[in-house]
């Protein structure tokens, strides 16, 4: 009988290591028409602000070599709107829902997280210290060790189910973030959020994204997130969801060997919305052939 089940902390368990990544996927409700959510591992949302957010002017998406560079700005429907229209979808849905949470400022934190520890449906909340896209707030929460700290209590404070902390890999060490993050009741940590990256198109001369400076995300980032995960696996002990150029089911095994817990697949779904699906699919094929009876036997397996 094969496991595939893997735990992730403060009462979570998750069918498959395989959830999708916030900004990816919506709010699970599109890609419900193209198969069925209930076959991942979980899904994270689009990030959550206390009000409604229409993000950076265009174009804020561009393709790369190996990858994309996004600077979305947390576009989103606000609080309010999300609890109204997307909870009675969520509430059908058979899989962990995590929900993506950022803000200007520590107090939208704490709004929204007080708010969705009243909703039974969502299962915990990843909170977003780490985006690169915001004039305000984002990264700069993550990028410093004693602003994390702060974040990650006093969010603690009115949020009691699963609290996940989602680190940027735009710093010098990413363990400091890790380690003040787990020391204040951080029950799990992902990693890593995007890149800062940029492009210019050679016949116009102009940046390829508005915002000129983006998020940069997809295969490219892999190695990166990887040495971010092997690195904050020797740092604490919480369970870590490592992301970053996920495509194939051999990219998780290799996340879980550095000492990921689980994966979140993100830029993948752009180029193929059932990534997610086919991955969980492949991952299944590969653990019986291979032998492999439990999933929890490779995480930190790698061999050195
Ligand atoms: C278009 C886009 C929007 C994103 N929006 C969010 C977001 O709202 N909150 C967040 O924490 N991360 C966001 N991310 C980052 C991803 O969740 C993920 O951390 C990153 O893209 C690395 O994984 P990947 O290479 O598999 O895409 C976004 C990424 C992309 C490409």
């Amino acid at each position: 009988m094969l496991k595939t089940i893997v735990d992730i902390g403060n009462g979570i368990k998750l069918k498959n290591p395989i959830m999708t990544a916030s900004g990816t996927f919506g709010y699970g409700d599109e890609f419900a028409e193209l198969y069925d959510l209930a076959e991942l591992g979980g899904i994270v949302t689009k990030a959550i602000t206390p009000e409604l957010r229409i993000g950076n002017p265009l174009p804020r998406i561009a393709e790369t070599e190996y990858g994309m560079l996004n600077s979305i700005g947390l576009a989103n429907l606000g609080l309010e709107d999300f609890v109204e229209k997307k909870i009675s979808f969520i509430e059908k849905f058979n899989t962990v829902v995590i929900v993506n949470v950022a803000g200007k400022e520590l107090k939208d934190y704490i709004a929204v997280a007080e708010k969705l520890n009243e909703i039974d449906c969502i299962d915990g909340i990843e909170v977003n210290i780490s985006c690169p896209n915001v004039k305000e707030g984002g990264v700069a929460f993550g990028t410093d060790p004693k602003v994390a700290a702060e974040v990650t209590r006093e969010v603690r404070k009115v949020y009691k189910k699963h609290m996940m902390l989602k680190l940027s890999p735009n710093v010098t060490d990413i363990t400091q973030v890790a380690k003040a993050c787990e020391g204040e009741g951080a029950d799990s940590l992902s990693l890593i959020n995007t890149l800062f990256g940029m492009a210019i198109d050679t016949k116009t001369f102009k940046p390829k994204v508005k915002s000129i400076v983006a998020g940069y995300s997809g295969p490219g980032i892999k190695p990166v997130a990887l040495q971010a995960v092997y690195k904050c696996s020797q740092a604490v002990k919480i369970p870590l969801i490592g992301m970053g150029g996920i495509t194939s089911a051999e990219d998780v095994i290799e996340f879980l060997l550095a000492g990921a817990t689980a994966v979140q697949v993100g830029t993948a779904n752009f180029t193929n919305p059932l990534a997610g699906l086919n991955i969980v699919n492949d991952l299944e094929i590969i653990l019986k052939t291979r032998k492999i009876s439990d999933i929890n036997s490779l995480i930190g397996g790698m061999i050195v």
